[in-house]
């Protein structure tokens, strides 16, 4: 029997990056995954890959931090598959790193926007039907920086310690109800974003893999979605309204 056999969900921002890993794993595992993501071409995509290895999903076309995007999104979900058994809200992005100081009024509130009113609007529009179907898991993902403090990206880990409430909150207005919702704090992983973050150069990229993760080195993204895997499943039904670092030792201080 495979970890996730039959269940049915969406993962945000499955495009590139932890949220393609975490798609083709959970699609491994006998998931059906909708891929919600902004680029099509990127999302189209993951779904190639997953039927490529004999597994099921569909790419639907969103911007999370639009409302009726999200409705449509969870629309199509439930039209395909019938029922909606987890959401991985997994969508973000980083920002430029400057003082506080310099921080513009656009900046602070596209990053709110997609890093935690995101995550509120697919949560809202997902617990109906998950109730319908008597529950489910959602996994938020936050960031080490939502736990410890990262000079010159205050809005980003303003918002991720956001999420990481968030997930709290959720999850006791649901605890009796059958929907767990938990959030994952990755430490520096090796995605495009960790590209953009370190300006495209690979020598960077590995000397703040260094500072910034103690066991040094990146993550993988299939480190991250490993997590995800074990939260959407069934061997995590003990588990509510956490945040799980998978961070290389990043939040232990
Ligand atoms: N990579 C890291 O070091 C790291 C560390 C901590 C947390 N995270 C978090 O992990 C998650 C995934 O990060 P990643 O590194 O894979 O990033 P990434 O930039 O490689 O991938 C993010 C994906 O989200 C999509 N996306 C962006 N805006 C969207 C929108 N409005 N609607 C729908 N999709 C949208 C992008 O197109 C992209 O495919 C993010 O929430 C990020 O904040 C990443």
């Amino acid at each position: 029997m495979k970890r996730v056999e039959g269940k049915a969900g969406i993962i945000t921002g499955s495009g590139q990056g932890i949220g393609r890993a975490t798609a083709l794993m959970l699609a491994r595992e006998g998931a059906k995954v909708v891929v919600a993501e902004i680029k099509e071409e990127n999302g189209q995509e993951t779904v190639k890959l997953i039927k490529a290895e004999g597994g099921e999903a569909i790419f639907v076309h969103v911007d999370v931090t639009k409302e009726d995007a999200v409705k449509n999104m969870v629309k199509v979900a439930v039209n395909t598959y019938g029922k909606l058994d987890f959401l991985d809200n997994n969508a973000g992005h980083e920002q430029p790193a400057m003082p506080v100081i310099e921080v513009t009024e656009e900046i602070w509130d596209n990053l709110l926007a997609l890093n935690l009113k995101a995550h509120w609007l697919c949560i809202k529009h997902v617990i109906p039907e998950m109730l319908k179907g008597g529950g489910g898991s959602i996994v938020n993902i936050a960031s080490g920086g939502g736990i410890v403090a990262m000079p010159t990206v205050a809005p980003y880990c303003a918002a991720k310690a956001g999420v990481i409430n968030l997930t709290k909150n959720v999850a006791l207005e649901y605890v009796t109800k059958g929907i767990r919702v938990n959030a994952v704090a990755p430490g520096f992983v090796d995605t495009p974003m960790a590209d953009r973050f370190s300006g495209g150069d690979e020598k960077v990229k590995e000397q703040m893999s260094q500072t910034i993760n103690p066991i040094g080195r990146l993550g993988k993204p299939e480190e991250i979605a490993a997590m995800v895997l074990f939260l959407v499943s069934d061997e995590s039904s003990f588990c509510t309204g956490a945040c799980f670092c998978v961070d290389g030792g990043m939040t232990c201080d």
